[in-house]
């Protein structure tokens, strides 16, 4: 990537440089998947370069476990570092009480494995992914490839009964084939338009034979760091019950900046 940053990629810059203060030495941290935990990847490569930080990093995805080799970072398994002291991951959609939608990258599974093993889990975002209520966002779940027609038919009747007030259901396509996980699933996108109760959908789906995950995070995310294109970011953490608006000093260094991939 070259030239001038649009605003919202300085937002989404400003949240991951900012979150990435969070990060110590001698900690495991999950990396997220998505363009805004790219950043935070740089950042963090940055950092072990630059600053002689030591930390181990469980990445969410194939492509993120790349970016982080590739950026200096030493990556382990989940089964290697076995709990986390923190992971830093991006959000399609945050509400106010931090429950998220997670998945347009189709990383979710793997995502809420390390985001549930982690002390802490602080999500990066940009201004436009706060909503009132979850589901404007299509709500991603990961469904096993055997009979995913007759999956889809069974969440599509069990939406009848819940509180949403969308129905329809669309298999993610990778051009002309379904779209493949990294753990060889497939991904649903449920269009609902707006969740009632996020706590009750989450648990009903994951109920249903064939559906391994959803993308709903419900009382994972303690802190989400906000940011804007103007370089403010607001820190929220959700347990202390304080929010904090800072300004970071924007530098493009030429690093961080060069040929960003996603
Ligand atoms: C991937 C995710 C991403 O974190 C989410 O889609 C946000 O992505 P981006 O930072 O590119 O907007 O859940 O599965």
């Amino acid at each position: 990537m070259s030239g001038e940053l649009s605003p919202i990629d300085k937002a989404k810059f400003v949240a991951a440089k900012r979150a990435a203060q969070y990060v110590e030495d001698g900690m495991r941290v999950g990396l997220g998947t998505g363009s805004t935990a790219a950043w935070l990847v740089r950042c963090l490569g940055e950092m072990v370069r630059e600053d002689g930080l030591k930390i181990r990093g469980v990445p969410t995805s194939t492509r993120t476990a790349m970016l982080a080799r590739e950026v200096g970072i030493q990556v382990i398994s989940l089964d290697e570092a076995k709990w986390l002291d923190l992971t830093i991951d991006g959000a399609d959609e945050f509400d106010g009480d931090l429950n998220l939608i997670k998945g347009s990258g189709g990383a979710l599974l793997q995502e809420k494995i390390v985001a549930t093993a982690s002390d802490q889990m602080v999500v990066i975002a940009d201004i436009g992914k706060e909503v009132e209520h979850l589901g404007g966002f299509p709500l991603p779940i990961e469904v096993i490839p055997f009979g995913w027609q007759t999956t889809q038919a069974l969440v599509e009747e069990t939406l009848i009964s819940m509180d949403v007030l969308g129905r329809s259901t669309s298999l993610r396509m990778n051009g002309d084939t379904p779209f493949v996980t990294d753990e060889g699933n497939h991904i649903l996108d449920l269009h609902l338009n707006r969740i009632g109760n996020a706590r009750q959908l989450a648990l009903v789906l994951n109920q249903m034979p064939g559906v391994v995950e959803n993308g709903l995070f419900i009382d994972i995310c303690d802190a989400v760091v906000i940011g804007y294109g103007d370089g403010r970011v607001d820190v929220r953490d959700i347990n202390e019950g304080t929010v904090a608006t800072e300004r970071l000093d924007f530098v493009e260094s030429d690093n961080l900046f060069a040929d960003l991939s996603e």
